[in-house]
């Protein structure tokens, strides 16, 4: 009886490609058929679409109906073609014009009485719809709060079946989104409550300002995980691109808050040691969703209690840790998720973990093993180690402790100083040069590396562990506003090691 055609958009990732979808009407037995790669969960759309087309009180054509989803060799998942799907047999059956289809793209999951359920991943669908020339998109009003960070296409929320049907039709309005939200409000909780950890607060700011991956060391009650959640406040903001970047990983999440889409403060991610490991590098059945170490991109992973982690876990972060990026193995592809985030990790020195060290009842066997669980390929990437000790005295509150804004200001002209010096290179920080950039390019003269030269000749010293601490040798000397490292800045740098972790 008719032929219409209509567009949504299938996910992959955090990319989203727009999808053509055309409805065929007449001729042979009733029934729906469902063609293009569509995955198990797209199948139960059809009993969902057509109860819902029932229920709004529109008629439900008692004919074969075939429904083709384009490009075919594109595997679509998910519940979000519902809306798609209703239109487009409605279009076929002449309920509404084709040429209000035509430019319009429609996203949403219809409950069985016509409801428009939220879908996630709005965000990244609209950059799709819009990068594909689509005119407009419908999207459930839920997602309207995410609509209006994207300009240069139009947007209307709606909130059932029946209301895009009369828009499409008569032109009924809609509603669009409302202002972008602006960004901000997420501040990070401040440094100045943390008392004495002199050496560790050191750390934290050089690991700030060298985005250096950073291992704390200490007794319960420390304030290990105090410490380490203040860090996000010492970075950057996130640019406009980064916080876009995270906002669409936090979407395809469904982890995006509603009035506050765009985050200025680098996130903090803080996943437990009981985690799944879909929950830390992403997966899970069906749509494989982003983990922590996605939503934590640009920002920081905090793995609390690092050794309570199962060694496959902390495995796991290394492929991230190397190439900012995690890759998810699914049947229809390769999945791609961003994950270029900070590592802090935190842990006790021994598993009976007294308030003093001297009161550890642990063998000295299990002592190593402890932390050795960090071990290997994991801990060569972390630059800084600190250790953190009882605190003795409440004496030194208040005018002592600086607070987060004054270190703020050394960490933005560190990082500064040495985003101008690799700019040509595409490195934003010292922690992500080479060692071997660091040796040859920017090598120091030899009165500054000798501790490292008398390290390596005695064994106490490996050429990871050198290059290691030459990177944060550059840190120190950013920090100090020095244009190289001098031998202080060297045997400074040295001092981090904790060689009980090493
Ligand atoms: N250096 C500190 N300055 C101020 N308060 C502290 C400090 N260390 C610990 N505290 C207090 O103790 C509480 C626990 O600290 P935190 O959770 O950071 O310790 P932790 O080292 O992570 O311990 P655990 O190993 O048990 O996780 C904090 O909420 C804070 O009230
Ligand atoms: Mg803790
Ligand atoms: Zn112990």
């Amino acid at each position: 009886m008719g032929l219409a055609r209509g567009w949504s958009v299938a996910l992959r990732g955090v990319e989203g490609h727009v999808v053509e979808i055309e409805a065929d009407v007449g001729g042979g037995l009733p029934g729906v058929h469902l063609v293009g790669l569509p995955d198990a969960s797209l199948h139960e759309s059809k009993d969902r679409v057509r109860a819902a087309v029932v229920n709004s009180r529109f008629v439900w054509p008692n004919e074969r109906i075939v429904l083709a989803l384009s490009p075919a060799t594109l595997r679509k998942a998910g519940s979000g073609f519902d809306l798609a799907l209703a239109c487009c047999v409605l279009a076929a059956n002449g309920v509404v014009p084709q040429q209000s289809l035509d430019g319009t793209v429609l996203l949403g999951e219809l409950a069985l009485d016509g409801r428009l359920r939220p879908v996630r991943g709005v965000l990244p669908s609209l950059l799709a719809a819009r990068a594909a020339g689509m005119r407009r998109m419908v999207v459930p009003d839920a997602g309207l709060g995410e609509a209006a960070l994207v300009t240069g296409i139009d947007v209307v929320g709606a909130a059932d079946l029946g209301e895009v049907i009369g828009w499409l039709r008569d032109g009924a309005p809609l509603r669009s989104p409302g202002p972008p939200a602006c960004a901000g409000g997420d501040e990070a909780p401040d440094l100045a409550d943390v008392l004495g950890q002199d050496d560790a607060r050191h750390a934290l700011e050089v690991a700030a300002a060298g985005g250096h991956h950073l291992l704390l060391v200490g007794p319960p009650g420390t304030g290990k995980t105090m410490l380490a959640r203040r860090i996000v406040g010492l970075l950057p903001r996130l640019t406009a691109d980064d916080a876009l970047a995270l906002a669409a990983i936090r979407s395809v999440a469904g982890r995006l808050p509603d009035d506050r889409p765009l985050a200025t403060v680098p996130p903090m991610e803080a996943p437990h040691h009981s985690s799944s490991m879909a929950a830390l590098v992403g997966g899970g059945s069906g749509i494989a969703r982003p983990g922590a170490v996605s939503l934590a991109h640009r920002g920081v992973l905090f793995v609390d209690e690092a050794p309570e982690f199962g060694p496959h876990l902390l495995d796991a972060l290394r492929t991230p840790l190397e190439e900012g990026e995690v890759r998810l193995a699914r049947a229809e592809g390769t999945v791609h998720y961003p994950a270029r985030f900070q590592l802090v990790l935190a842990a006790n020195p021994c598993p009976c973990a007294p308030a003093h060290d001297r009161d550890c009842v642990c063998p000295s066997m299990v002592r190593r093993r402890y932390l050795g669980r960090l071990s290997g390929p994991l801990l060569d990437r972390v630059d800084l180690r600190a250790l953190m000790f009882p605190v003795t005295s409440f004496a030194t509150a208040a005018d002592d402790v600086e607070d987060t804004a004054t270190v703020r200001v050394r960490v933005l002209a560190a990082r500064a100083a040495a985003q101008a010096r690799w700019a040509g290179d595409g490195w934003r920080t010292n922690a992500e040069v080479p060692g071997p950039v660091l040796r040859s390019r920017f090598a120091l003269p030899r009165s500054a590396v000798r501790p490292l030269d008398a390290g390596l000749r005695a064994g106490q010293l490996t050429a990871r562990g050198a290059d290691r601490a030459l990177r944060v040798a550059w840190t120190l000397s950013d920090l100090a506003g020095s244009d190289r490292p001098d031998r202080d800045h060297v045997e400074a740098a040295l001092y981090f090691r904790d060689r009980r972790a090493a």
